[in-house]
């Protein structure tokens, strides 16, 4: 298997060539997960040699071997499979050489998201240059399952990588910036940009929103190089700058870069002295803002536990393992941190005398496309500004349309509780108490609140300080429900 890397050359002209080939000979996630199985596309490299042994022989199994196992294969083959149009176009690309009779990858190009991404090939740990541009990881595709999907005009990705968020962000948008501080990076989003027939990516090379100062935008994403480490290692991961300022910065800039109305999406990190008050951090970042923001949590970690998770890479080698943990638990601690959370942080511009600011846990294994959800949470915030009790009572709220309710016993006990799931998004459940399940049971048939409130009150002949109690309780879940997308004001 081929650990070269070459310079990719962003020839818009060869990546189209190239992306015709890659269709014409069916090279996608279908026939991937038919000749390798479901999880095929995302083979690491340990798979390799498994997966070479279950492929036929035949011009889809050919690419692939190239693009997808980064094996090489032979200049007939590789003609057999692209036809001599789309081998010429990847040799001009620079993602491939010939040698000898061979043609031999030096990138990888996986197809995802009904996209096809070329990137610097498998990773190899500490042998990885400074510049590796990296696959379609899972933190970028919980960032893409947080992005909101509507029509927008403009649009910015920062840190754009191998370019998927700007890519994904071309299907609805008429504009996209994609900036980075890698000219490889670029490079790369250039080639993906033509390898899927997008032409309306722009690319600027700079630090974070430099590129595009003055400039306003509808929809920001940015997976941030948001790990909190004491080394400049590999761009992608090491953002240069202590602590988790450029986390800081993402956050800030991108709140004064939306346009009113506009949405981010931003994957960062944030510390903390005090594993108790692990978001302090965050309202200073938010405040002020112009915007409502969403926290979802991913993860929270101590020092230890974030060295051992970023420098896993090194888990064979103990010395080196240990070292880089001393190493990095030390940083922590020369800057008194006891706490690092990682998650997204989500924005919607928009004036209002005090915004929102609400953090959630998350799971992000069972993250799904979360758009619509994110938009239901971001209209509820504006339509309940200066919405008192009163008011919430007098509206008709609903269950979102992928909502389940369902009774589950509860443990040690002959009762069960309501809990309501949302299969969708970030599929979160609810547990409600029991009277405000009486009410949201009777909220369907498109009642108000309030009226839902007294029927239930009726229903139950519950005295003043049980309806009293009912209509806090109610408001309290409702606004809960409303903040998370399980619920819409209609
Ligand atoms: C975690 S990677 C994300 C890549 C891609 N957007 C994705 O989601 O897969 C972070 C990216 O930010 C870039 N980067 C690092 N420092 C930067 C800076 N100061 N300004 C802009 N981009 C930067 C890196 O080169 C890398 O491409």
């Amino acid at each position: 298997m081929s650990s070269e890397r070459s310079e990719p050359n962003p020839d818009r002209a060869a990546a189209q060539r190239l992306g015709v080939a890659l269709r014409r000979v069916g090279y996608d996630e279908d026939a991937v997960g038919d000749l390798l199985g479901d999880e095929g596309a995302s083979t690491d490299l340990a798979e390799v040699p498994v997966h070479e042994r279950r492929l036929p022989g035949s011009p889809l199994a050919t690419a692939i071997r190239l693009f997808l196992l980064q094996l090489p294969v032979t200049l007939g083959a590789a003609v057999d499979a692209l036809g001599q149009d789309g081998a010429d176009a990847l040799l001009a690309l620079g993602l491939a050489a010939v040698e000898g009779d061979e043609l031999v990858p030096h990138a990888r190009i996986v197809p995802a998201e009904e996209l096809y991404m070329a990137f610097d090939g498998f990773a190899r740990g500490a042998e990885d240059p400074v510049g590796y541009v990296a696959p379609y990881t899972p933190t970028a595709s919980w960032l893409a399952a947080l992005t909101p999907r509507r029509h927008f005009t403009r649009a910015l990705d920062v840190g754009t990588g191998n370019g998927v968020h700007a890519l994904l962000a071309a299907r609805h948008c008429d504009h996209v910036i994609a900036t980075d501080v890698n000219e490889r990076a670029l490079a790369f989003t250039e080639i993906n940009a033509a390898l899927n027939e997008l032409d309306n990516i722009e690319t600027r090379l700079g630090s974070l929103f430099e590129p595009v100062a003055g400039e306003t935008f509808d929809l920001i994403t940015c997976n941030a190089p948001y790990v909190v480490s004491p080394e400049s290692k590999w761009q992608y991961r090491d953002g240069g700058l202590p602590a988790d300022e450029i986390s800081e910065r993402v956050v800030r800039q991108a709140s004064a870069s939306l346009a009113d109305d506009g949405f981010a999406t931003l994957l960062v990190s944030w510390v903390a002295v005090d594993e108790e008050a692990p978001d302090d951090r965050l309202d200073d970042w938010l405040d002020g803002s112009g915007c409502d923001a969403w926290v979802l949590g991913m993860t929270g970690s101590d020092p230890l536990e974030h060295a051992a998770g970023w420098n896993e890479h090194l888990s064979d080698d103990p010395r080196a393992y240990g070292a880089a943990l001393d190493e990095w638990v030390g940083y922590f601690d020369s800057l008194g941190l006891a706490w690092v959370s990682e998650g997204a942080v989500v924005l919607h511009k928009r004036a209002a005398e005090q915004n929102v600011i609400r953090v959630d846990p998350v799971d992000a294994d069972e993250l799904e496309f979360a758009g619509e959800q994110i938009e239901r949470v971001f209209s509820s915030h504006a339509r309940l500004d200066g919405l008192d009790d009163e008011g919430l009572l007098g509206q008709t709220v609903v269950l979102a349309s992928d909502v389940r309710v369902e009774r589950v016993a509860d443990p040690g006990s002959r009762d069960s509780d309501t809990v309501l799931f949302l299969d969708e998004g970030t599929n979160v459940e609810y547990e409600l108490d029991p009277d405000v399940a009486e009410v949201i049971g009777v909220l369907d048939g498109g009642l108000t609140l309030g009226r839902a409130i007294d029927r239930v009150s009726r229903a139950f002949e519950l005295d003043r300080g049980e309806i009293a109690e009912l209509r806090r309780d109610s408001l309290d879940e409702v606004r809960d429900l409303l903040a998370l997308g399980i619920a819409e004001l209609r």
